[in-house]
């Protein structure tokens, strides 16, 4: 791959102004864009930037083959996140453009949102706030926003990857039971052992967890796992936790459930239509929100830049980079 210092760069987003710096000081065609409040006019970003060998791109930026092909000198996509299914793969391994993302630096951040979901949802927390805001507070009573105690519970979680594993041991002083699902069934006798653990078949861990959390990537294999009929395994004071994709879940099917006071409630971090949240959703009181921010502190946002960044240097260097997403000996000896 014949990628330099002087090779055509376009961030379409917003990068840390220290990562951005870095990219404008070291590489000389270097643009950036605000497009991650405006998608409308990517095509037309993309078009004029057709000679651009660098994409920065983010998760709101849906590259598909038809975009790929906008920009035939592309080789790499250096995309700000962990997940990638923003990114028509296979379409940019056949076009010999290397993909980068962002795997370990959010692991953290992204566990600790799920884990406040958790606890937000558990003990009511969002409904508390609204009520002191709305005025309505006028005496102390027993009976008000009883929540459900997360200690000695049974922990689902879908997906036990990177974040799975820390949002685990977020739970080390509460005396859970963890039961999870992962996709390379490699059995982990120590993590098992220290976080009091057991890997299950998914059905097993709906039926028996009190609170499920979804960790597990977007793909063809997890697209709407969460479905009406899975729903309808959840114990009827389940919380569920999504920080992963909206799309896991079919969404419809979760609002009709939520209505009926079907599960205890769910703290979600993603919606199927970003940044659309669906009117039901936002009039139920047994759901806390946030919009997509599970990587969202500082230090995260600025490492995620950086680990492109040096990804980029070591393309330069013609060096594999550990964030390489399609990753095989033979594509990378066509992209080199
Ligand atoms: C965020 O959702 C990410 O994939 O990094
Ligand atoms: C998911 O992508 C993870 O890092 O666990």
């Amino acid at each position: 791959m014949t990628l330099n210092f002087s090779c055509k760069i376009i961030a379409l987003g917003n990068l840390p102004t220290s990562v951005e710096d870095k990219f404008k000081s070291n590489f000389t065609h270097f643009k950036s864009y605000d497009l991650e409040h405006c998608t409308n006019n990517l095509d037309d970003v993309l078009q004029k930037h057709s000679d651009s060998e660098v994409v920065i791109s983010f998760l709101c930026h849906k590259l598909d083959c038809q975009r790929l092909s906008f920009m035939p000198k592309l080789k790499v996509i250096a995309n700000y996140a962990v997940g990638f299914d923003n990114i028509d793969i296979e379409a940019a391994t056949k076009k010999n453009i290397l993909v980068l993302n962002t795997p370990d630096v959010l692991s953290e951040a992204t566990a600790d949102l799920a884990f406040a979901l958790t606890l937000a949802i558990s003990r009511k927390i969002n409904e508390g706030h609204k009520f002191i805001c709305q005025n309505k507070w006028q005496s102390l009573t027993m009976n008000m926003f009883l929540g459900q105690a997360i200690s000695r519970k049974t922990i689902g979680i879908i997906g036990l990857g990177r974040i799975g594993k820390i949002y685990a041991k977020r739970f080390l002083g509460f005396d859970v039971k963890i039961l999870y699902t992962k996709k390379n069934k490699n059995v982990d006798l120590v993590f098992d052992e220290k976080h009091n653990a057991r890997q299950v078949e998914l059905d097993e861990l709906l039926r028996q967890s009190d609170i499920v959390s979804i960790h597990c990537p977007l793909n063809n294999d997890t697209y709407h796992l969460i479905d009406a009929n899975n729903l309808k395994k959840l114990k009827p004071n389940c919380i569920l936790i999504n920080t992963a994709r909206g799309s896991v879940i079919e969404e419809p099917a979760l609002i009709k459930v939520l209505q009926e006071n079907r599960i205890f409630g769910a703290g979600l971090d993603v919606f199927e239509n970003e940044p659309a949240v669906p009117t039901a959703l936002k009039n139920l009181d047994n759901v806390v929100m946030t919009p997509h921010i599970g990587s969202a502190d500082a230090n995260t946002r600025e490492a995620m830049g950086n680990l492109l960044y040096n990804g980029l240097l070591a393309i330069i260097e013609g060096k594999i980079p550990q964030n390489v997403v399609n990753k095989s000996d033979d594509h990378w000896s066509k992209c080199i």
